[in-house]
């Protein structure tokens, strides 16, 4: 079901002291959000801290706990990978898939993509799917193509079960980790854009039940105005996630 929720990609930041900290300060901030209307927070900490930060989240049940990456195999001879099945045994309910550092830095593509939300889905973890567009293909005026290719070829291959599962964050690649949001207006098409090809590809009511993100420099002063908008239902959030007080700001901007 559509909900509001933010989510906290730490991505290889911090050492696991530094981790605990953080997650410490974020329940004493946040910990007493667990109001009716508080959204679904996910923390994505790097592989080696999730089941110490999971043991540290604030009771409060909107709080939860999400990988940044998984292998598409189950198991076996794949030195130094981490499967989806091993997520969920250290208390994983989310993984972020096809971020755009994973695409460009390791080459994933739609074909591996598509085994790791497999995999994911098997395992009994929602995928955070992203997808975005680089500054030259904005500027080329090729957003929507562009997108709706990432989303054809990367998503709606999926059974209408499986999408149910999906969250999707829109993160356009020019506005990550360089300070240069996306306008709110920006936001908001790409996401209305993402519900239509969603209601053509299942159906309408599938469209409205899917969460949307946005991420891409969003942040303690920008949330209020990005989560305003009507098709953006929460924030993938890199930067300002490293940060107790900013974070717990993104918690409290709806
Ligand atoms: P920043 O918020 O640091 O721009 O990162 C966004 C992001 O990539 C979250 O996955």
């Amino acid at each position: 079901m559509r909900q509001k929720l933010v989510a906290g990609n730490w991505k290889m930041n911090l050492t696991y002291p530094e981790a605990l900290a953080l997650v410490g300060e974020i329940a004493s901030l946040a910990g007493e959000s667990g109001a009716a209307n508080a959204p679904t927070v996910v923390i994505c900490p790097p592989f080696p801290f999730l089941h110490g930060v999971g043991q540290q989240l604030p009771q409060a049940s909107n709080f939860h706990l999400g990988a940044q990456n998984c292998h598409q195999k189950e198991s076996g001879a794949f030195t130094g990978e981490v499967s989806a099945k091993m997520l969920a045994s250290v208390g994983c309910e989310y993984v972020i898939l096809g971020h755009s550092e994973r695409r460009q830095y390791f080459r994933e593509d739609d074909e591996l993509l598509g085994q790791k939300l497999k995999a994911a889905l098997a395992a009994g973890l929602k995928p955070i799917f992203c997808v975005g567009e680089s500054l030259e293909t904005r500027e080329a005026d090729e957003t929507f193509s562009y997108i709706g290719k990432q989303l054809t070829d990367g998503l709606f291959h999926l059974s209408n079960e499986e999408f149910a599962q999906v969250v999707i964050a829109y993160e356009p690649i020019w506005a990550i980790g360089t300070g240069r949001t996306a306008t709110s207006a920006q936001a908001q098409e790409v996401h209305a854009f993402i519900r239509e090809q969603i209601a053509r590809a299942y159906d309408a009511q599938a469209a409205l039940d899917t969460t949307i993100l946005y991420g891409g420099s969003a942040n303690a002063q920008n949330a209020k105005e990005l989560f305003s908008q009507p098709d953006v239902d929460g924030g993938l959030i890199g930067g300002a996630a490293l940060k107790a007080a900013d974070f717990t700001t993104i918690i409290r901007s709806f």
